[in-house]
């Protein structure tokens, strides 16, 4: 077998994992879970998840992939050979076909309304009600929504397909500050629109009663969504580590990184959308159906406009190469398949089963395959519900109480010697966290969250 790829540099590394963590769900998700439940409260009990499990789950995986040099199926076996262990990564490969096939159905939609941005047809859209009827239009229309999938399955699959440096590494160092600069530019923009004091209020100023049950379990699902955990990407993204690598920082500075920036997306998009005296609990389509139509009364608009659509299809680019190189490790370490083969293969593969999600708001709109979801929300649901908490809660189990807080301390201290943490502190942190998990699991599996 040929020797493994590595990260060129600790930041091409800190780049891609924050590239794979900062995307839709930071700034599609984020803002429209936060605008449905309650504000500043929700804000708050994501913070919490993110700190308690978030955080340790991300430390875990990076030790698995990087003790490993292994894809997740394959870590597992190296770890634990001859159980069924295995199986916690072969959830993560199904998990990208799951997200990666309607991640790239609403990337592809953002893609479609940079078009509409640059072509004017925002100035048209006066009110929300409009907004609405632009977005079903697009929606509906099957052309579009497949041409606008494909394209961004090619895109990450050009992208994929020249590796982990010169693929991978090389795009999150262009795009990631990309991003950042184009943020900060919407961010003041929105901050300094007449009236935006009430959108960062409602950022930053809790109200507890809008705090139930349901909050946290929507806030802890987020918190792996937004991470990118519990389905083996940042077990991927590690194995291409070496051993010198500072693990504790690198986690803490991702982390730190999707946080900010969900936060900007926050405030860049409730400033905007309280100065227009617009509802933020819009939902998923909080951006298509409100936004478009303050672009046109802000000054500047029409090119606001652009860079928010632009942001949104940059962010969901390199969250998508992270999903999309799952499975195209595990297919390249464990079945010896070339690089260039499974990136076809696969990336074609996910575009296919992603077409159902393409056709979930147009022909498909009336298929209602489970408790009245569409297969895009189905797949949506399933994936940050149930999927990458069970694979987290997993996880957690595996480090904690088969392959041993101990080793999990060495990995952690190799590349960071000054580290040091007693195996049982480590095993509470870890068990706080699969308790907080499976709380949410079984809550959600009982139907308390909707
Ligand atoms: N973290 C990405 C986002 O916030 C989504 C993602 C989930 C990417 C799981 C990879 C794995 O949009």
């Amino acid at each position: 077998m040929s020797e493994r790829e590595h990260w060129g540099s600790r930041t091409g590394f800190i780049l891609a994992a924050a590239g794979s963590a900062i995307g839709l769900g930071n700034i599609w998700k984020f803002p429209f879970i936060t605008g449905m439940y309650g504000g500043a409260a929700f804000v708050l009990a994501y913070l919490i998840c993110i700190a308690l499990v978030g955080f340790p789950v991300m430390l875990i995986e990076f030790a698995i992939g990087r003790r490993t040099q292994r894809n997740p199926v394959g870590a597992f076996k190296a770890l634990a050979p001859g159980t069924p262990w295995f199986m916690v990564g072969g959830l993560g490969v199904v998990a990208v076909f799951v997200i990666l096939s309607y991640y790239s159905v609403v990337a592809g939609w953002t893609l479609g309304y940079i078009f509409a941005a640059i072509s004017g047809a925002f100035h048209n859209l006066a009110e929300p009600s409009q907004a609405k009827d632009y977005f079903e239009n697009f929606g509906a229309d099957p052309f579009k929504t497949i041409i606008c999938h494909l394209f961004f399955m090619a895109l990450v699959s050009f992208v994929v397909i020249k590796g982990v440096k010169k693929g991978i590494e090389k795009w999150s160092k262009i795009l990631m500050p990309l991003l950042l600069v184009i943020l900060v530019v919407l961010m003041i923009r929105g901050l300094t629109l007449p009236g935006a004091e009430d959108g960062v209020n409602f950022l930053v100023k809790p109200d507890f009663s809008k705090l139930n049950g349901n909050t946290i379990l929507v806030a802890l699902g987020h918190a792996f969504f937004t991470l990118s955990l519990g389905m083996g990407a940042m077990i991927t993204y590690g194995s291409y580590l070496s051993r010198k690598e500072n693990l504790l920082s690198s986690a803490v500075i991702i982390v730190f990184l999707d946080t900010f920036i969900a936060l900007m997306a926050g405030i860049a998009i409730f400033t905007a959308v309280f100065a227009h005296g617009l509802a933020p609990d819009g939902g998923p389509a909080l951006i298509f159906h409100v936004l478009p139509t303050v672009f046109p009364h802000i000054p500047g608009g029409y090119f606001f406009g652009i860079l928010f659509f632009l942001l949104l299809f940059i962010a969901a680019i390199t969250s998508g190469i992270s999903l999309l190189e799952v499975v195209i490790a595990y297919f390249t370490d464990e079945k010896g398949w070339s690089r260039k083969t499974a990136v076809i293969v696969f990336g074609g593969l996910v575009f296919l089963v992603g077409v159902p999600s393409a056709l979930s708001t147009g022909p498909l709109a009336d298929w209602k395959i489970f408790f009245g979801m569409t297969f895009f929300d189905f797949m949506d649901y399933m994936s940050f519900k149930y999927m990458l908490p069970l694979g987290g809660f997993l996880m957690c189990i595996f480090v904690g109480y088969y392959w041993g807080a101990k080793e999990f301390i060495d990995e952690i201290k190799s590349g960071n010697p000054a580290f040091s943490l007693r195996p049982v502190a480590a095993m509470v942190l870890i068990t706080i966290a699969g308790i907080l998990i499976l709380i949410t699991l079984v809550t959600g599996i009982l139907g308390v969250g909707a």
